[in-house]
């Protein structure tokens, strides 16, 4: 895999480069930056070298569809303070573009284009689609750790026609997880929440063998409380689950790692409500499970208590609200109480999750911050991410 450090005579070359700006948004506003703040230095490194920069990147799921709130607008904007330089935001059909206009406008040196998930094809790593994105610039650079766990046209397929490069961000991500993963120590805890439960439901099974414990929290205990037998209201899951989550009871059968899950739980009746602790057999028709209850909490630190590694991805309920953030919050202070006296080494990964800690203002103490939340997961499992793959 080369990367686009070592690479010589990059001025005035026109340079695709994948980055993952898919940072939280709310109303347009940007929650947290941790994600752009990561990309400055390839995108100064760049600037240096005299290159022009096309920005390739996405928000949210759009599914293929052109959505006003997921465009790359504030996100443009922010980035352009942050380097203090124009970017030209590019909003016309990709497929209408042409290399050699890109940069007519002599002072532009960098452009971005609108949110690359407007098209179906992204997604569907769409091979013309790919070819017609190469044919864009001189060379691709995927700085995008944290995209590399997806098979879309701007991360895998687009290799196939540019010369391509992995980027600073992408190189210091991956050495760091190949030196925790060699390097760990027992007993390994992990884990597991947030929302995506479609993304993560799949990777457990395939995790039990190597961790002590797998601690399960978010929308995805949902899935596991309903499997369980327990009504879980009107809350977040993710449908026809049930297999893979079987499947995950059986894999604990054969391997000594303990699944730890809610014993109780936060609810509310909508988003925007306080807290009502309640036992899974007190879950209403129209409540929402927001977080951990408390019994949960005591047991989750009992759990980091007696581990001497931890990996976390994904908050513990819905932390926006601070009613509903106590769960993540009483996890990252005893990792943090942990890592203070040196008795843990602690990562931590996932857009939410940085988001959550920076909020708290404790992302310094944990040993190994990634930006990534699947794409970190999928790295666990032990498996080589396709965008990794396509670059070598
Ligand atoms: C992430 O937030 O993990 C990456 O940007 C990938 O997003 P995705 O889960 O929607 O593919």
């Amino acid at each position: 895999m080369n990367n686009i450090k070592d690479q010589k005579n990059l001025s005035q070359k026109i340079v695709l480069l994948r980055l993952d700006l898919n940072v939280p948004l709310k109303n347009k506003k940007i929650i947290d930056q941790t994600r752009i703040d990561k990309i400055l230095p390839v995108i100064n490194f760049l600037l240096q070298k005299k290159s022009k920069i096309v920005i390739i990147a996405h928000v949210g799921r759009p599914k293929g569809k052109t959505n006003e709130d997921l465009s790359l607008k504030p996100i443009c904007e922010n980035l352009e303070k942050k380097i203090k330089q124009k970017i030209r935001l590019i909003n016309e059909n990709v497929f209408n573009l042409k290399k050699e206009d890109l940069f007519k406008q002599t002072k532009d040196q960098i452009v971005l284009l609108e949110n690359i998930r407007f098209y179906i094809e992204e997604e569907k790593n769409d091979l013309d689609f790919s070819k017609h994105l190469a044919k864009l610039g001189d060379l691709f650079v995927n700085d995008a750790f944290s995209c590399s766990h997806r098979s879309h046209a701007s991360v895998c397929n687009i290799t196939k026609f540019i010369p391509s490069f992995a980027g600073l961000q992408l190189e210091t991500e991956l050495n760091a997880l190949k030196k925790v993963t060699s390097e760990i120590k027992k007993p390994i805890t992990c884990i597991i929440g947030g929302s995506k439960i479609s993304t993560k439901i799949e990777v457990i099974k395939n995790l039990i063998p190597k961790f002590d414990n797998i601690i399960i929290v978010g929308g995805m205990a949902n899935n596991i409380l309903n499997y369980k037998g327990n009504s879980i209201g009107k809350s977040i899951k993710e449908n026809n689950c049930e297999p893979i989550i079987e499947e995950i009871f059986k894999t604990l059968k054969i391997h000594s790692c303990s699944l730890i899950y809610p014993i109780d739980v936060s609810t509310g009746k909508k988003m925007d409500d306080s807290s009502q602790v309640k036992e899974l057999n007190q879950i209403e028709k129209d409540d929402f499970i927001l977080d951990i209850g408390p019994k949960t909490i005591n047991k989750i630190i009992n759990t980091i208590e007696n581990s001497k590694t931890i990996l976390w991805n994904g908050p513990a309920g819905y932390f926006e609200n601070p009613n509903f953030a106590t769960g993540s919050l009483e996890i990252a202070k005893k990792i943090i109480e942990k890592n203070k006296k040196d008795l843990i080494f602690s990562v931590v990964g996932g857009g939410d999750t940085i988001a959550l800690l920076n909020k708290i203002e404790a992302l310094n103490n944990f040993n190994f911050v990634s930006t990534a939340g699947g794409a970190f997961l999928n790295y666990l499992e032990g498996k080589e991410l396709p965008g990794i793959r396509a670059l070598k």
